[in-house]
Formats: structure tokens, sequence, C-alpha cells
């Protein structure tokens, strides 16, 4: 579907805002799910990649759980809907008031990050008079060779519990009657576009599966978190991350126990490039060295180029001009505040339509009211018509 097609529709709306493509959201999750189901893989969607409500549902109704790294994603995941069992929570600082909203709602597992996390989620299940299912994250060491914010995995990293821990994590849980541990998780990055880091991560469970083993610790569930990346560069040509390659690898290469079943975290592969963030043209100012073009949204509307140095592919959907080269940038009051440099697009004037592609992940979740802006507003592909 051409974003060109509903230009008539977005000649009546306010910019920005966010517009989602709900037919590529429903091929991208059919995809997946078909790749997921030729091998009996579960998913839990991460809703940090995306929780816009209408979003979620669809997710939801598509049968995928829900990964949580807050509390109030929990809550939000039962108010939505997903079933408690089918819902995970990871994070590195969880608060006892989060804690004991995930043991009040009889979630999956809690994903704990370090010893004495473990304490704490053993104490406060007590107190609740419950045993809990847990799982340990590990921290594999792996370097997935995406964005260092984005990476998460690497012992340097403050996330998971590391192999030199594991003698002690084996005394706490043993002394912890309150717990039950179900599951071995890892989550090593995002945007991993490097596919040789997942048959690395493999192998590393592998062994550390085996290392806990040793020590008398087994589980019914490995859960193998995020990270599949997306095309930025080529959102068009690409509109479905390779996911038949991604959970192939998963099959070839982790030695999965009898009985136990394998578990994902995908966020951004599911939602990324089913959403654009859709600007106009206010100014555009051509000076000796450079020209640029700028756009009613930016970074308080998507902070990837800011935060990560990220480059969404930009389209101008309103002429097909000579092409020149802009700087594109928003009207905040940062010079971070930039979409991309040298940027080739049609010859651009006041009114023009921008779009920032590939925007559907860790875009509207992100968007912030700093200089007081207004939060861009989602529109969906499946309530406009194509021509007005
Ligand atoms: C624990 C956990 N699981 C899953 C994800 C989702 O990752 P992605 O959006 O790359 O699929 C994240 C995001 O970083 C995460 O922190």
């Amino acid at each position: 579907m051409s974003l060109s097609q509903f230009l008539p529709a977005f000649a009546q709306l306010k910019t920005p805002f966010y517009f989602y493509d709900i037919d590529l959201l429903q091929q991208t999750m059919a995809a997946c799910k078909k790749e997921m189901n030729r091998y009996g893989y579960h998913a839990h969607y991460a809703l940090k990649a995306n929780n816009n409500e209408k979003i979620v549902k669809l997710l939801r109704d598509a049968g995928f759980g829900a990964d949580c790294v807050s509390g109030n994603e929990v809550l939000y995941a039962v108010k939505n809907g997903f079933a408690p069992k089918q819902i995970v929570y990871s994070g590195v600082g969880k608060t006892d008031e989060e804690i004991n909203h995930a043991i009040a709602h009889n979630i999956f597992c809690i994903n704990c990050e370090s010893v004495q996390e473990l304490e704490v989620v053993n104490a406060l299940s007590a107190k609740a008079g419950k045993v809990v299912d847990i799982s340990i994250r590990l921290n594999p060491d792996i370097d997935p060779h995406t964005h260092e914010y984005i990476t998460t995995g690497l012992e340097e990293n403050k996330f998971g519990i590391s192999e030199w821990e594991f003698n002690h994590m084996v005394e706490r849980l043993q002394a912890s009657k309150n717990l039950r541990l179900i599951a071995l998780h890892a989550h090593v990055g995002s945007q991993i576009t490097d596919m040789p880091v997942f048959e690395k991560l493999c192998c590393r469970i592998n062994e550390l599966q085996q290392v806990l083993a040793d020590k008398g610790v087994t589980v019914e569930h490995l859960n193998m978190g995020g990270g599949l990346g997306v095309n930025y560069e080529d959102p068009e040509g690409h509109p479905i991350a390779d996911f038949a390659g991604y959970f192939a690898i998963f099959h070839k290469h982790l030695s999965l126990r009898p009985g136990q079943t394998l578990h994902f975290e995908p966020g951004r592969p599911l939602v990324a490039q089913c959403a654009s963030l859709i600007t106009r043209v206010l100014y555009v100012k051509n000076g000796q060295k450079k020209n640029f073009v700028v756009v009613d949204g930016g970074m308080t509307d998507l902070l990837r180029p800011a935060l990560y140095q990220a480059q969404h592919a930009i389209r101008q959907l309103s002429s097909d001009k000579m092409p020149q080269a802009y700087d594109v940038v928003g009207p905040i009051c940062e010079s971070a505040d930039c979409f991309g440099k040298n940027i080739m697009l049609p010859q651009a004037s006041r009114g023009d339509f921008i779009a920032l592609r590939t925007a559907g992940a860790y875009g509207q979740t992100m968007c912030m009211r700093y200089n007081l802006r207004d939060l861009p507003p989602a529109v969906y592909s499946d309530e406009l018509p194509l021509s007005v």
C-alpha cells in the first residue's frame, strides 16, 4: 500500500501524526505466526515497542502474549485482555509495588535479573502466601553488533545474571521456598541484523544450560527475548522482517531438553514497518552551505534519530520535482532535532508532506511533551478513505 494513496485524506488532517498501515501489520503478524507455528514456538509481544491500544489489541487478537518491562505495562496488558499466563515481566529495577502487581495477577513468570531481586521476589511472594513462577535472565556476554544503547547482553551491561554468579544464585534459589524456577531467559539487544549473533546466542545458552544442569537446575521453558532487526533503509523493498531465517536459527542451533518449550519476545519486527510519522513542511531555508527543510514533527514525536542516531527513510509524498539535498529538521529548540542530513528529496515547498518511515517501533511510545508540544495522534489505514 503506497502512502501517496492517502494524500487526499492526509490533506484534511492536522500534522504531525502517526499513520498505521493495518494491512501491513496483519501481514507481519501472520508471517511471524506462520514461522513460529512451524516449530511450536510461543511469542510474547514486547509492549515497550508500541503500546498504542488499537495496535496492542490487534496483537492480542492474533494470539501473541505480552512482554512487559514495568508494573504499569503488566497492568495495561491485563486490562487489555492478555491472558495472565501469557504475560512475562522483565526489568533490572522492579520496585516492590511493581513486583506485587505481577504476583497479584499470577502472570506466566517474572524474569529476575539479579540475585538480590530473587530474594525480594521470594519475600514478597511469601507475604502474599504464594509460590511464584520465575525465570532467570541470563547475561550471556554476547556482542549483538548493534547500537551501544540497545546492547543488553554484554557483561558490562546492567541486565541479567552472569555465569560467575551462578553458585550464589543456585544457593539462593534453593533457599527460596516461595519461588518456582520455570524458565531461563536472555535478551541480548535490539535491531540485530547480523544473524550469526543469534547462532552465537544459541551456542552460549546451550553451554549455560549445561552449566546449570550440572548444578541441578533444570527448567521447562527457554525464552530468547527479542532483537530481530528490520530494514530501515528500504522499508518499501523489505516490509516484513526475516522471521523465517530467525526462527530457523533457533531451531537448528538451540538444544531444547525433552519437553522444553521455546518462547520469544518480539517487539520491533512486529510493528516497526507498519507506521510512518507524517509531517508537513513548514519552511524551506536555502542557505549557502546547506538547504534545510523544517517540518512540523520533531524529536518529541520521533526520538530515535536524536537518541540513537537512527536513520529513518524520509519520503516526500507531495511532488516529484527535481531532487535536491536537504537537512530535514524539526521545530524543537535542540540541534539534535534532525531527522537526516543531506537527504535527496524532490524540491520542497511549504505544505508538502514528508513521511518518516519505519516509525512503528519505539516511535509513538517514546513521544514526549518537551517544549510543551502536543502529542501526535494516531491515524489508521482502515479508518481512512483512500480518496476524499
Ligand atoms: C527484555 C526485552 N524483551 C524484548 C524486547 C524487544 O526487543 P525488540 O523490539 O528488539 O524485538 C526488549 C527490548 O529491548 C527487551 O528489553
